[in-house]
């Protein structure tokens, strides 16, 4: 598949790695000149353990190209995945400013782009934002419908740094929440060929889920999972192995 990653960041730049490891072409895309001159050049943007080694392999195959053009980005590929910063204010709660400025610019190249697009948010937000924050400000500017016209899911990312290669390769679980079944297929597909197992969900619950879905922490998984599967609120779809 072809996949625009946008933030080039720790997250942004790990998941732009591996997903060429695992044969999808990725366009990385930063509002930063010097994150996309880095990996124009093949290298990596952060320290990270073999993320270097990815990249310089990524990028001499023609896999991985890097852009601050947001428009040929979306254009040119059939999934966005939102992996911008999502920093904590005083009072605690999260800027989503990027988040939201990122979604305008997708909603407004999608709003005449044929095909249906899917975003997939790999960032940090709470239960809600999706469907609240997220849709809304891609609906706007877009005048399209999530569900319907483009695809909207959330897949929240459970690595550790310093292990964040390893991790990806080896997750836990796999956790897609979409606000509909074809999204949330062809989110899961990009995990192709990784061992997991794989719980797709209600659009809300991903978040409750990836708090519990770090490694080592398997009896919160369960005890999450009997949450997710009793709640009246949520539905877990499937769950497979
Ligand atoms: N770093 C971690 O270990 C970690 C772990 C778990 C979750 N997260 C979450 O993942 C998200 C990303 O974290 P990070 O550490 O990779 O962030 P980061 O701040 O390192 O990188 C974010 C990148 O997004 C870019 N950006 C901002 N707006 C953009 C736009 N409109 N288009 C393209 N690029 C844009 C910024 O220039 C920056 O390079 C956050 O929500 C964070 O909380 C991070």
């Amino acid at each position: 598949m072809k996949i625009s990653v946008f933030g080039i960041g720790y997250v942004g730049a790990v998941a732009a790695a591996c997903l060429v490891e695992t044969g999808h072409e990725v366009i990385a895309c930063d509002t930063s000149e010097v994150k996309v001159k880095c990996i124009q050049e093949g290298r990596s943007p952060i320290v990270e353990k073999d993320l270097p080694e990815l990249i310089a392999k990524a990028v001499k195959a023609g896999k991985l190209t890097a852009t601050t053009d947001y428009v040929r980005a979306i254009q040119e590929t059939d999934m966005s995945l939102i992996c911008v910063g999502t920093p904590s204010r005083k009072d605690g709660s999260l800027n989503l400013d990027y988040v939201v400025a990122l979604c305008e610019q997708i909603g407004s190249v999608i709003k005449n782009k044929p095909g249906f697009h899917i975003v997939v948010n790999r960032s940090t937000v709470v239960p809600g934002t999706i469907m609240n924050v997220i849709r809304p400000a891609i609906e706007k500017t877009s005048g399209k419908k999530a569900g319907v016209d483009f695809g909207l899911g959330n897949n929240p990312e459970f690595l550790r740094e310093s292990t964040a290669v390893e991790d990806y390769f080896k997750p836990t679980q796999i956790v897609v929440g979409a606000t509909d079944q074809k999204a949330a297929d062809a989110i899961m597909s990009i995990y192709d060929g990784i061992e997991a197992t794989r719980v797709i969900c209600d659009v809300t619950v991903p978040k409750a889920l990836s708090t519990s879905v770090t490694p080592g922490a398997p009896t919160r998984l369960r005890s999450v999972t009997r949450w997710v599967t009793s709640s009246k609120n949520t539905a877990l779809i499937a769950t497979r192995s």
